[in-house]
């Protein structure tokens, strides 16, 4: 027994200090004393609000928040108070990962969701929608990542627009046009921001900028157009009041066909490793508090909200916690390189959580 233990208190030690290492990424030893008081469990919610001035002074720091007026600021610290004792829930329901204080700590759920996530809800998958067909899965690589094979561009940041279904749709794009063409391009979210009003088979959903859209819908628009244009050619602005602007002869890759991939986990990773990263939806709530390692919560919502795309997976880490290994996900976000690992969000494998399973989509791109 006693060696079990020492095992799983070594095994715990060496997560913890994991987490250390990606909260001492950001190189400021107040800034990774703020997370882990965040994250203590003995806390009992004192110490929290204690504090919550001094983390709140550094959170303005760190991610350059300034409010116009005395009012906005007791406002914004309201909030933030509020979001500390979220993050304390969040680690508690969702304990091999690390939730603390994040760029989105003085947003409400409500702005959090209107102003960084932007995927229009349904709750079925398009009635005509094409189903990718049913993949061996007998050979799958034990861990895979589209990173290491040069088919991912570096992380983007939607900023305050509900784009994020587009940033999903360039993802899958680039790389299904890497996989035709031996050429890794950044592709214009804008353009489908600014273009792209196609409505779902219901009508009922149409991609409208900054208010949200949908993958499925954003490949079709890309579709009938003829393709995207080069990030660099049609640049993000963040806004969806600039208009359209896409120019015909500029397309630098195009849509040959887009299909819906079954809500069965070895046919996703059979399709993300033959197709290239695939655009999934996900719900978010974990993610305005998430800092790092692998998020397994145990209560999440499948309610769809967000568009990310998923880029590999892992075979999975010791989770002393749960005692197993906890295969997962690993998902590139759309909210910058301080958001997360680098940008990245990893979520376990196994049972849809928080809805990452039920609306996966593959685009292959026409080789030129
Ligand atoms: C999609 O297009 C690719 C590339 O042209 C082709 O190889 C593939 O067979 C097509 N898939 C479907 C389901 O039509």
């Amino acid at each position: 027994m006693a060696p079990r233990l020492a095992a799983v208190f070594l095994a715990f030690v060496l997560v913890a200090t994991s987490c250390n290492f990606i909260l001492a990424g950001a190189d400021d030893v107040g800034e990774d004393l703020l997370i882990r008081q965040v994250v203590d469990h003995g806390d009992d919610g004192q110490n929290l609000l204690h504090y919550a001035d001094h983390h709140f002074a550094l959170f303005r720091k760190k991610f350059g928040k300034n409010y116009a007026t005395q009012e906005e600021h007791d406002y914004r610290f309201s909030v933030f108070k509020a979001n500390l004792r979220r993050a304390r829930r969040h680690q508690k329901l969702d304990p091999s990962a690390v939730h603390g204080v994040t760029q989105f700590s003085d947003l409400t759920r409500a702005e959090f969701r209107r102003q960084v996530l932007g995927l229009n809800r349904r709750l079925r998958l398009p009635a005509d929608a094409h189903e990718a067909p049913i993949l061996p899965t007998n050979d799958l690589p034990t861990d895979f990542d589209w990173r290491d094979h040069g088919a991912v561009t570096p992380v983007k940041n939607q900023g305050s627009c509900g784009s994020c279904w587009s940033f999903s749709t360039t993802g899958a794009l680039e790389g299904a046009n890497y996989l035709a063409t031996g050429n890794l391009v950044s592709l214009s979210e804008q353009q489908l921001v600014d273009c792209d009003h196609e409505c779902d088979s219901g009508e009922t959903d149409c991609d409208s900028g900054c208010d949200g859209g949908l993958m499925n819908s954003a490949f079709e628009y890309t579709l009938k157009s003829g393709g995207l244009m080069r990030e660099e050619d049609y640049p993000y602005t963040g806004t969806d009041r600039g208009g359209c602007k896409f120019d015909k002869t500029k397309i630098a890759a195009k849509v040959a066909n887009f299909s819906v991939v079954s809500l069965d986990e070895e046919q996703i990773a059979a399709n993300l490793v033959k197709n290239g990263p695939l655009a999934v939806a996900i719900n978010a709530v974990f993610m305005q508090t998430y800092i790092g390692g692998v998020s397994c919560p145990f209560i999440c919502s499948k309610r769809l909200d967000h568009g990310v795309l998923l880029v590999g997976y892992g075979a999975g880490a010791y989770s002393p916690i749960r005692l197993k290994d906890k295969p997962y996900w690993i998902i590139k976000n759309s909210w910058g390189e301080n958001w997360g690992e680098k940008g990245y969000y990893k979520i376990c494998r196994g049972h849809d959580i928080c809805g990452v399973d039920s609306m996966v989509s593959t685009v292959a791109a026409v080789s030129t």
